[in-house]
């Protein structure tokens, strides 16, 4: 036997100890599900640039998501505020880029990574009572949205957006993440009760026609009592030119 047969069943002999004892491969080692790992996947291709390998956040890209939970997850995926375009001021609510089932699995990865806020457990969300969710909702919320909930601006060129094509999901998220500078409604600032009871109350206000009369945007009663002036005077004079002219 030459010995460069030797070294050949030398090497295969050493190649298949290395395998059999070699750590297996980091995601099996990690302890994810395998919902977690499918959204592992599509953090690294969709979010990674901005959040970072280990979802500590890149400096003037993106923030940490460590503990930032499923709901704020669920929100800002499910909006299609997130991923982000990368020039953009503040994430709009759009067209979402992942189906549910791809949130599912994003969500499983970063709740995994720390924890954090989690959806409602099932049931009706808008359960609450009416009168106490408008009560909490003009204590809390309109100082941005507006008292219809037609959204508002802010300082720094933001906005606070309308509410009008919120779901009771996102409304109840929002409230839980406090996206930008919107402040989070943790259960001890608002309990799951009174959160379902501004969300009956945000969702019956939208369903809720004008009641009557053009709605100039609900803008309350003194700016439509100025409308009625304006265009009632504005009538006024042109009756009296008219006759005037006539004259
Ligand atoms: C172009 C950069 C960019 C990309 C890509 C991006 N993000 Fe973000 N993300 C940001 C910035 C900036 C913020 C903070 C600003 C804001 O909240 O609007 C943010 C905020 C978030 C938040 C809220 C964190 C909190 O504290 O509540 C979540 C959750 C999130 N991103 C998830 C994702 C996921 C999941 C993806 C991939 C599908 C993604 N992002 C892709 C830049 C990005
Ligand atoms: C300090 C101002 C402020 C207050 C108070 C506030 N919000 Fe917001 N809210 C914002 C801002 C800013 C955004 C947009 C965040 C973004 O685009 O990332 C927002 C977004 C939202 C959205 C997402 C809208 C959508 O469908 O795209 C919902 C729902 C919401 N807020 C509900 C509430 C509720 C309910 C309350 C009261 C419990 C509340 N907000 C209090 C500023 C505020």
């Amino acid at each position: 036997m030459s010995s460069g047969l030797a070294l050949l069943l030398a090497l295969i002999a050493v190649g298949g100890l290395y395998s059999a004892t070699a750590p297996e491969s980091t995601a099996q080692d990690s302890g994810l599900s395998v919902e977690a790992m499918a959204g592992q996947e599509i953090y690294e291709n969709g979010c990674i640039t901005c959040h970072g390998r280990n979802l500590q956040g890149v400096e003037d890209q993106g923030p940490s998501l460590i503990g930032v939970g499923e709901a704020a997850v669920y929100f800002q995926v499910g909006t299609g505020r997130m991923p982000l375009a990368q020039n953009e001021a503040q994430a709009q609510r759009k067209t979402p880029a992942y189906d549910d089932a791809e949130v599912n699995q994003l969500m499983a990865y970063i709740q995994a990574n720390g924890g954090g806020p989690t959806l409602p457990d099932e049931g009706d969300l808008r359960e609450g009572e009416l009168a106490e969710g408008g009560e909490l909702f003009r204590l809390n919320c309109a100082s941005c949205h507006n008292f219809a909930g037609r959204g508002g601006a802010l300082s720094g060129g933001k906005n606070a957006p309308a509410l009008t094509e919120s779901t009771d999901l996102d409304i109840y998220t929002a409230m839980l993440s406090g996206p930008q500078n919107m402040p989070v409604f943790g259960d001890n600032q608002l309990t799951p009760e009174q959160k379902r009871s501004i969300i009956n109350y945000v969702q019956t206000l939208k369903e809720t026609a004008d009641p009557g009369g053009a709605g100039i945007g609900r803008a309350g009663p003194v700016p439509e009592g100025l409308v009625i002036w304006v265009v009632g005077i504005t009538v006024c004079l042109v009756v009296c030119v008219w006759v005037g002219s006539r004259a």
